[in-house]
């Protein structure tokens, strides 16, 4: 499995969950890969246990400049930028009673602002390179958020946006940039075990979770970066603005009768 081979890559929030899981796969499928996140001690450590196609940068979406110095330092070592996964992310949970100001502002930032900027700075280096695939990592809570995530299913939302007009433009403008969305439903990650761990019952608020999924089961990393590496190859060529859904099946339900249409 070498569909990759001679690619470089960057993704953010690599030192956990999905983001590891996407530097992994990449790596195995045979890319050089800069993990990057805010969690220096973690995403060092994962990109030592990687080996020498993978190395460690400190580097917080929010902010434009370590944007600038990231995607630098990626074109110094390696020549270029051949992929981006936006993957970084954020997410608690509160109603539009509960939530505030800055709960938007936070998921705002690192979802909206900090896609904008990968895609920003990450087009303006693949068009060097003459092509590039983005990989921006949504959710299904983008298409059909839940009363609970007002800012994280907007900030979502925000981001698939982000997604699509970059599809659109670089295609108007001829840059052989591709830009799509993978959107995970629950998945196995440090940020879903936080909400098992602040649970009176762990396994029954698991066993509600899987039951979400017509397959009845959460996923697991490994299936989310399958997906990822798939849109960041040769081999999807021909897609982009697409919104891939690994859900389970959760976005094809129809609404329980009485709701929606
Ligand atoms: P996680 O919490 O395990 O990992 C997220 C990583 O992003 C962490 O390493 C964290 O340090 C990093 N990060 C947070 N803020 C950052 C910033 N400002 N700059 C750089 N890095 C930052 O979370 P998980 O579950 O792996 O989530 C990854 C992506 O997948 C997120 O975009 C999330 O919204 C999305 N997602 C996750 C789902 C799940 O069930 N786990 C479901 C649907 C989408």
């Amino acid at each position: 499995m070498n569909k990759l081979h001679d690619k470089v890559a960057l993704v953010t929030g690599a030192a956990s969950g999905i983001g590891a899981g996407i530097a992994r796969r990449l790596i195995a499928d045979g890319a050089t890969v800069m993990l990057t996140d805010i969690n220096d001690a973690a995403g060092a450590a994962l990109a030592d246990e990687l080996g020498p196609r993978a190395a460690y940068l400190s580097l917080d979406v929010r902010e434009e400049a370590a944007w600038q110095a990231a995607i630098a330092e990626v074109e110094r070592r390696w020549g270029g930028l051949d992929i981006l996964v936006n993957n970084a992310g954020i997410s608690f949970p509160a109603h539009i009673e509960a939530a505030t100001l800055d709960d938007w502002r936070k998921h705002m930032r690192v979802h909206g602002e900090g896609t904008f900027l990968g895609c920003k700075y990450g087009v303006a280096s693949m068009k060097k390179r003459g092509g590039g695939a983005i990989v921006n990592v949504s959710s299904v809570e983008s298409i059909r958020p839940g009363p609970l995530f007002v800012a994280y299913g907007a900030a979502k939302a925000a981001q698939d946006a982000v997604t699509k007009t970059v599809a659109l433009h670089c295609g108007e403008q001829g840059y052989k940039i591709r830009c799509n969305s993978v959107h995970p439903a629950a998945t196995r990650t440090p940020n879903l075990q936080q909400y098992l761990d602040a649970s009176d019952d762990p396994a029954r608020l698991e066993a509600i979770y899987a039951g979400m999924q017509p397959l009845n089961r959460i996923a697991e990393v490994a299936e989310i970066a399958a997906a990822v590496a798939f849109l960041a190859s040769d081999e999807a060529s021909f897609m982009t603005g697409h919104q891939m859904y690994v859900d389970g099946g959760v976005l094809a339900k129809p609404y329980p009768a009485g709701e929606g249409a």
